[in-house]
């Protein structure tokens, strides 16, 4: 039987709890082989063990890598292409949910941390799932999850909700480099979603909860995630790019939309911009 991603390679971040895990295992139920990078080492054998009977052992890898560690990013993609020859789909999916709490009362560190895990993490991602699909030439699915968090104030704490609209930021701005390569980068902003990030430390069920605010009756599943990065990492959604696509059962239908329109040329130029600090920027040609 032919899946829509037999032939393809897929890395997911936390792909071993909630949305990642679905997708994860849609992923391999549609034909792609799959590899699996999450910090959590007994989820990880829990999926390892899922897939084997499944019968998805031999397209099936999953490893300990914290997707803001550059090494470990590196690593997880060579993974993916030493086991199973190429990389077709990145799916940057990892999250944390951050510093909480006043604003007046976060730490830099949290701060930073949060930052590091949502921002830098699919940055990382990104960085080397575009070499693995350079060296093949055929182009490739980046998805991203961002939030709906991200979409507006008021959906999550301050630092993950700046951190998600960064992710959507980048999605577009890639887009634009990428497009030339065949490169298609996309995000997914999912409204509440039943998983155990979501759930945690809460006693009331989160589907029950968010059917107080969403338009939908039921709450959103982990599956409802899947189906859309399925749909982004195929060749259906190959015009596709650039895009952040809404998965919240209407939650942001009637809620404030901003528009951003990005314009980033690839001039050859590389470097860091450090602003107004007074420290210099460094900057190179390619
Ligand atoms: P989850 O907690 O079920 O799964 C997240 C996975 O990411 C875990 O397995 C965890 O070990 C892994 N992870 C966390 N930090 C990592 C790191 N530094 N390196 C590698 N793996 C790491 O959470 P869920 O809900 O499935 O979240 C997935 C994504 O969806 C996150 O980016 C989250 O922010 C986003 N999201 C979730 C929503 C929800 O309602 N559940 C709503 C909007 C966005």
């Amino acid at each position: 039987m032919t899946g829509r991603l037999t032939g393809k390679v897929a890395v997911i971040t936390g792909g071993a709890s909630g949305i990642g895990k679905a997708s994860a295992l849609m992923f391999l139920a549609e034909g792609a082989s799959v590899v699996v990078g999450d910090l959590n080492a007994s989820n990880r054998e829990l999926l390892t063990g899922e897939a084997q009977t499944l019968g998805y052992g031999e397209r099936f890898r999953a490893t300990s890598a914290n997707v803001a560690m550059e090494d470990d990013v590196a690593a997880m993609i060579e993974l993916a292409v030493t086991s199973f020859g190429r990389l077709d789909v990145m799916f940057n999916n990892a999250g944390i949910g951050g510093a909480f709490g006043a604003v007046t009362e976060t730490t830099v560190d949290d701060w930073d941390e949060t930052f590091a895990v949502l921002v830098r993490g699919v940055f990382l991602g990104v960085k080397y799932a575009v070499r693995a699909m350079q060296t093949h030439g055929d182009g490739g699915s980046i998805v991203n999850t961002a939030s709906v968090a991200g979409v507006t104030g008021g959906g999550g704490p301050v630092a993950y909700s700046a951190a998600k609209a960064a992710v959507i930021n980048l999605t577009k701005t890639l887009s634009l480099e990428l497009a030339c390569q065949r490169i298609r980068v996309n995000a997914i902003a999912p409204g509440a979603i039943q998983t155990p990030l979501l759930q945690q430390g809460r006693r009331v069920p989160v589907a029950e909860v968010a059917s107080t605010f969403q338009p939908w009756p039921e709450g959103g599943r982990p599956e409802d995630i899947a189906a859309t990065a399925l749909f982004l990492a195929s060749d259906e959604s190959r015009f596709i790019t650039g895009e952040t696509i809404t998965v919240d059962g209407g939650l942001m239908a009637g809620g404030p939309h901003a528009a951003l329109i990005a314009k980033n040329a690839p001039s050859g130029w590389v470097g860091m911009n450090r602003g107004t600090t007074g420290q210099a920027p460094t900057v190179h040609k390619r």
